[in-house]
């Protein structure tokens, strides 16, 4: 019996031990969102994920037709919501200027395996603790079928399509640099700005 007492407090300790190791360790750990992913934390991340997704989503396709007033109205909710970060295109080039970690999926890649019912599900519950976020709460099941469609033609944009959507692109980043030069006209900046504490940027990894 006693044995068996020792035996248990040494294993609480070691638990313990081992725990306060771990909260120790992690706050020293990088969770900076600009760092590049491991293979193995990538390998088993997209595991977890991918398998979430197929126990739980639904089989059903997609109720509507590509139809153009479909298409247009998938193609205006997803410029939207979801453009801001996988691109006006789904091509993953975000328009924040931003690094993500996990990185931005490329929705016109591998994303296309999934079934309608898993894009859906996806879509609806966002994955949690990356920057996937979900959209049933505040968006009706049309709308979100409506921008299923617009991923799918994502996948096969015709050269004019996809040309008309980068001149769209162009434009923007073009107002944009306007906007900043216009900006730092009435507030001019000192000759030489460093990102403060973080050794890792440099001055040339700022805004332009
Ligand atoms: C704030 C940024 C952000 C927004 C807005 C966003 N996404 Fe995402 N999305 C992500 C990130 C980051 C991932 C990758 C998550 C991961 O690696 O598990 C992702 C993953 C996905 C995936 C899974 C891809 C795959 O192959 O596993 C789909 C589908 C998707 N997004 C569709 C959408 C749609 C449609 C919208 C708009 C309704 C949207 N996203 C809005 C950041 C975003």
């Amino acid at each position: 019996m006693r044995l068996l007492a020792y035996i248990m407090v040494a294993l609480m300790a070691l638990v313990a031990f081992a725990l306060s190791t771990v909260l120790l360790a992690m706050p020293r750990m990088n969770w900076s969102a600009t760092r590049t992913r491991g293979q193995m934390e990538s390998r088993l991340a997209s595991y977890i994920t991918n398998n979430w997704i197929k126990r739980n989503a639904d089989e059903q396709p997609n109720p509507f037709r590509p139809t153009s007033e479909n298409l247009k109205a998938g193609q205006d909710d997803f410029d939207e919501h979801c453009s801001g970060c996988h691109g006006l295109t789904g091509n993953c080039e975000n328009r924040l200027e931003a690094d993500f970690y996990p990185p931005v999926a490329k929705l016109t890649g591998d994303t296309q395996k999934w079934s309608d019912g898993e894009l859906y599900f996806v879509i609806t519950n966002g994955i949690g603790m990356t920057g996937m976020p979900g959209f049933g709460k505040k968006h009706d099941p049309k709308e979100i079928w409506g921008m299923i469609l617009w991923v799918r033609h994502l996948a096969q944009l015709s050269p004019p399509e996809k040309a008309a959507i980068e001149s769209r692109m162009r434009m923007t980043t073009e107002q944009h640099e306007e906007m900043m030069q216009m900006m730092q006209k009435s507030y001019p900046e000192p000759a030489e700005i460093r990102h403060p504490r973080n050794p890792k940027l440099g001055p040339e990894a700022g805004h332009q």
